[in-house]
């Protein structure tokens, strides 16, 4: 299956997805180029390390179709079966979206449909819940909103600060994230 990343932040996800790829799990997949809206991000830096194509393509805007058809067509080219967002901090077009059939997934830091939007651990820590943790689904063109695959729970303690809980978190999308993609590549589709 080949796979794109696409991301804005650190790429911790995007390496935890290269190193089960390293270590077997994800031995029907191939990550064949990140992309990513910031130029500093260290998602970039990471393909760079791992000897993938990574690739700047300037900010993403879905309502300037100049900009979506850029970004379309550079990750049409290498004919992805899949588009993982491992930390992409925009929303995506319905066109970009029908561009790839719906084969296209996010991760986010929350337990979907609580807390959708930025600084979801925050949210979660303001609102003072006991459980909190991470979703990855399938991208629609509403914000957090696409069908839910899998999720992984965190526990928050009463010793937890907001630091250690996104530690959590973080710890959590690093298992599964790798894990909803090698089901994806063992055959599981969308729903239409
Ligand atoms: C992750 O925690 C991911 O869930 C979040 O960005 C972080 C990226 O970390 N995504 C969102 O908030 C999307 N709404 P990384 O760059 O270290 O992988």
């Amino acid at each position: 299956m080949r796979t794109v990343i696409m991301g804005s932040g650190k790429g911790t996800n995007c390496y935890s997805l290269l190193d089960a790829f390293a270590s077997g799990l994800l031995n029907t997949t191939e990550i064949i180029g990140v992309f990513s809206d910031n130029p500093n991000s260290g998602i970039l830096d990471i393909a760079k390390g791992a000897k993938i194509p990574g690739l700047y393509l300037g900010p993403y805007d879905r309502l300037n179709a100049e900009k979506d058809k850029t970004w379309i067509d550079e990750i049409k080219n290498l004919n992805p079966d899949l588009i993982v967002l491992a930390g992409f901090m925009r929303v995506l077009s319905k066109q970009f979206i029908e561009a790839f059939d719906s084969r296209i997934i996010n991760l986010h830091p929350s337990l979907l449909p609580c807390f959708r939007g930025l600084n979801a651990i925050k949210q979660a820590w303001d609102a003072g819940v006991k459980i909190t943790g991470c979703t990855v689904h399938w991208v629609s063109p509403d914000l957090d909103c696409g069908e839910i695959i899998a999720q992984a729970p965190v526990r928050v303690m009463t010793s937890d600060t907001l630091e250690s809980v996104t530690a959590k978190v973080q710890a959590a999308e690093h298992m599964l994230l790798p894990s909803v993609v090698a089901e994806i590549s063992q055959g599981m589709k969308p729903c239409e």
